[in-house]
C-alpha cells in the first residue's frame, strides 16, 4: 500500500510532533495509522465499489463501521488502550486532550473557518463538528448536535447537526462538491437516506441553511499536511459560546449528560 507522507505527518499533529517521537513511537504510530479501516479506504487506489459491493464487505469485520472511535481498535489483533483518566470535573478542553484527541480533523477545520472569516458561531461548529464520532460515527452529526445543544448557540447545534446531510448534496454557488470520500465509503451508486433526503429538502428552504453548508465548505478543504493543530486560537470563541457547567459535563443532570458520561467512561461494561 502507498503511504501518504504528508498525510501521516499530519496525522501526527505535523512535523514537530514527529521530531519528538522516539522510533517506538513512531513505529505504534504508523500501526495505528495503517490500522485504521476508515485511511486503508482514504488511501484506495481502487475504482469505487457500487452500494452493494459496499454492503458484501460488513461480514468481512469484526466490528461495524458506525461504531465510535472511542470504541474499537480496528486492526484485526489491535487492542484498545487504557484512557486518562478525566478531572473530577471535566471541560470541554478536557475531552479534547483525553478523549478526542489527535482531533486533528476538526482543528484543521476550524482554523481554515477562522482563516475564511467565518462567523464565530460557525467556527464554533466547525470544530465541534465531527467530536461526536468518538461516541458514533453513524449519523455522528445528530448525535454530536444534541450532545451540544445545552451548551452551544441554538445556529451552532443546528450547522452541526445538518452538516451531516448538505455533505451529501453539491452547492456550486459554495464550491462545495459531492466528495469522493462518499462514493468510496458508501458506493458509487449510494442514494442518501429518505430522512437525510427530507433534511435537506428542508434546508432548501429553511432561513439557516448557510450554517451547515459553510460547515461543509470548511470541512471538505480543511486537510493541510502542513497545518499545526492546537485548540488555542479557539479558547476566545469557546469562552464566550460555550457554556461550560460548573459540575462538569457528564456531572450536571442535563438531558444530554450521559452522553458525556460514556465518552468519559467507554470501558464500563454496563
Ligand atoms: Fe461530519
Ligand atoms: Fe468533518
Amino acid at each position: 500500500m502507498e503511504i501518504k507522507r504528508a498525510n501521516l505527518i499530519a496525522t501526527l499533529g505535523g512535523e514537530e510532533a514527529v521530531a519528538r517521537m522516539d522510533s517506538e513511537a513512531k513505529a505504534d504510530a504508523l500501526e495505528d495509522f495503517l490500522s485504521s479501516e476508515l485511511d486503508k479506504i482514504l488511501l484506495s487506489k481502487d475504482p469505487f465499489p457500487t452500494a452493494a459491493e459496499v454492503e458484501q464487505k460488513i461480514p468481512s469485520r469484526h466490528f461495524r463501521m458506525g461504531v465510535g472511535n472511542l470504541f474499537v481498535a480496528q486492526a484485526p489483533g489491535a487492542k484498545v488502550k487504557i484512557l486518562p483518566p478525566l478531572p473530577e470535573k471535566p471541560t470541554i478542553y478536557d475531552f479534547f486532550e483525553r478523549r478526542f484527541a489527535p482531533a486533528n480533523h476538526v482543528l484543521q477545520s476550524a482554523a481554515l473557518a477562522m482563516r475564511n472569516g467565518m462567523p464565530e458561531e460557525i467556527i464554533l461548529a466547525c470544530l465541534l463538528h465531527d467530536t461526536a464520532q468518538a461516541l458514533m460515527k453513524a449519523d455522528h452529526g445528530y448525535w454530536a448536535a444534541q450532545m451540544y445543544a445545552p451548551y452551544v448557540p441554538e445556529k451552532t447545534a443546528f450547522a452541526i447537526k445538518y452538516h451531516q446531510a448538505l455533505r451529501f448534496f453539491a452547492d456550486p454557488a459554495y464550491g462545495y462538491e459531492y466528495p469522493d470520500l462518499y462514493r468510496r465509503l458508501f458506493g458509487e451508486d449510494y442514494v442518501p437516506l429518505p430522512h437525510i433526503r427530507a433534511d435537506y429538502e428542508m434546508l432548501k428552504k429553511h432561513p439557516w441553511y448557510e450554517a451547515p453548508r459553510l460547515v461543509t465548505v470548511n470541512d471538505y478543504y480543511s486537510f493541510d499536511p502542513n497545518a499545526k493543530v492546537s485548540i488555542d486560537p479557539f479558547r476566545e470563541i469557546i469562552g464566550r459560546h460555550f457554556k461550560q457547567p460548573r459540575e462538569g459535563l457528564g456531572n450536571d443532570n442535563s438531558p444530554v449528560a450521559h452522553m458525556w458520561r460514556t465518552i468519559a467512561r467507554p470501558d464500563m461494561a454496563l
